[in-house]
């Protein structure tokens, strides 16, 4: 009788094996020029988590084409001149033997503005972004295919650069999610109405990287469990494990389980809220908000925030229920993102089958040995506090944590591991 998975257990994703099954998923990190170049203090962000035997990275969305740039000092992956920078990510990773992906992305409506010379923004159908108030237009039938063009050619500069795999992010509201959802997919042409349809794209994304990439090389995907949309049409959960299988016929090698849109603000960050919003609209991705859209955002951010801190307060595993059900009907391995950060947790989400590894974002922000610390049973560690800090920030600060507490733990704890090494 073969014994339950536990967190350090290898899992094989299509032709590749991981040593272990708790990942980092992708977190931007706007740490890169403003050309989208790969920097020291990008790669300085990675080093302890690579340095601690992280099984997997994944990094944080990767935009694929310039239009698709969805916040300032993003990483590109757009052209050829940035692969010099992308492969010192990639052989700092290989040092340690650990594996990275490349997210590639293109973010539709969900753009705080147009990066430089960019004249229009792109989405299924012209729904107004209610955060950003961003009004995209719908891509045109004769636009699709430059779109599946930007992601292939992105993947075969990840494969260029070394990266061990890609993973194409469908989740969170961005482009391939805003044809996945029938709130913002109004179209009623081939790639609009029946889910066939509206995963037409996603599926040409997925068919055009297999044929430059091969059979062999690991394509994974990042997919909502809920689109978190009261009162709007959002895509269900049982439509979306469609979108999964149908994935899984065209050759996925895993899928990763996330929740929200932008727009379902708090969804996809389940935490603490407090303050959330006025980080945002001053030094966070926010802060590009018309005047007018600030003074309601901050007129409203008491009650928004206090809502959001009663609907989704910090909780394990938030998207397991969803993610479940995903690996209950797919043969590839499903990983489920969302809340984890204690051993406990992650090993009985593993154990108990319900899905095959599991990944974090803001725990490992703030402790970027989570893997080591967790496998090894190390209790004097930082552990996040959910406050969403880091996220406020997003597209305005790097990625960091921004608990002045935390902070310190980390930087402790990184020297003794310097220090002490097998400790
Ligand atoms: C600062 C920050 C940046 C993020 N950037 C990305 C991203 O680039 N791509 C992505 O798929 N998810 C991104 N996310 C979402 C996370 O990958 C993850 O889905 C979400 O934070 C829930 O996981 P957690 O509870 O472990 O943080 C980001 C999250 C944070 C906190
Ligand atoms: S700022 Fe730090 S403590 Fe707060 S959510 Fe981010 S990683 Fe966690």
């Amino acid at each position: 009788m073969t014994s339950a998975p536990t967190l350090a257990t290898p899992l094989a994703i299509g032709s590749m094996t991981v040593r272990g099954r708790l990942f980092k998923s992708a977190t931007s990190e706007t740490r890169a020029t403003d050309e989208g170049f790969v920097t020291d203090e990008l790669l300085a962000f990675y080093e302890p988590m690579i340095e601690a035997g992280t099984p997997m990275i994944i990094t944080g969305n990767l935009y694929v084409s310039l239009q698709g740039k969805s916040a300032d000092r993003q990483a590109g992956i757009d052209t050829d001149d940035k692969i010099p920078g992308l492969r010192r990510w990639v052989d700092l990773a290989h040092r340690h033997d650990v594996k990275l992906v490349a997210q590639l992305n293109h973010g539709g409506r969900q753009i705080g503005h147009p990066a430089p010379g960019v004249d229009r923004l792109v989405s299924a159908s012209s729904v107004r972004e209610p955060l950003y108030g961003t009004k995209p237009s719908p891509l045109r039938l004769d636009e699709m295919s430059g779109v599946v063009e930007s992601f292939a050619a992105a993947g075969e500069r990840a494969r260029e650069a070394g990266f061990d795999g890609v993973q194409i992010h469908a989740a969170h509201g961005y482009l391939l999610s805003q044809f996945l959802t029938p709130h913002t997919n109004r179209r009623n042409d081939a790639y609009g109405g029946s889910l066939e349809n509206r995963a037409r794209l996603l599926i040409e994304v997925l068919r055009g990287l297999r044929s430059r990439l091969g059979e062999d090389y690991p394509i994974l995907v990042k997919l909502n469990g809920t689109d978190d949309l009261p009162f709007r049409k959002g895509a269900t959960t049982g439509e979306l494990v469609q979108v999964a299988q149908l994935l899984q016929d065209e050759g996925i090698d895993a899928v990763e389980v996330s929740r929200g849109h932008y727009e379902s603000w708090p969804g996809m960050v389940q935490g603490n809220y407090r303050g959330f919003l006025k980080t945002s609209l001053t030094v966070g991705a926010g802060r590009y908000n018309t005047r007018r859209r600030k003074v309601v955002q901050f007129a409203l951010a008491p009650i928004a925030e206090r809502v959001a801190q009663l609907l989704r307060p910090p909780q394990e595993g938030f998207n397991l229920s969803q993610a479940e059900q995903f690996a209950a009907a797919l043969d590839v391995p499903v990983i489920c993102v969302g809340g984890f950060h204690t051993k406990a947790g992650i090993e009985a989400a593993i154990t108990s089958g319900k899905v095959d590894a599991v990944s974090a974002a803001r725990a490992m922000i703030a402790d970027p040995h989570l893997y080591r610390n967790t496998v090894g049973d190390i209790s004097v560690r930082p552990v996040c506090g959910y406050c969403n800090g880091c996220i406020a920030r997003f597209g305005g600060m790097p990625i960091d944590c921004y608990s002045d507490d935390i902070r310190d733990e980390r930087k402790a704890m990184i020297q003794r591991f310097h220090e002490h090494p097998a400790q």
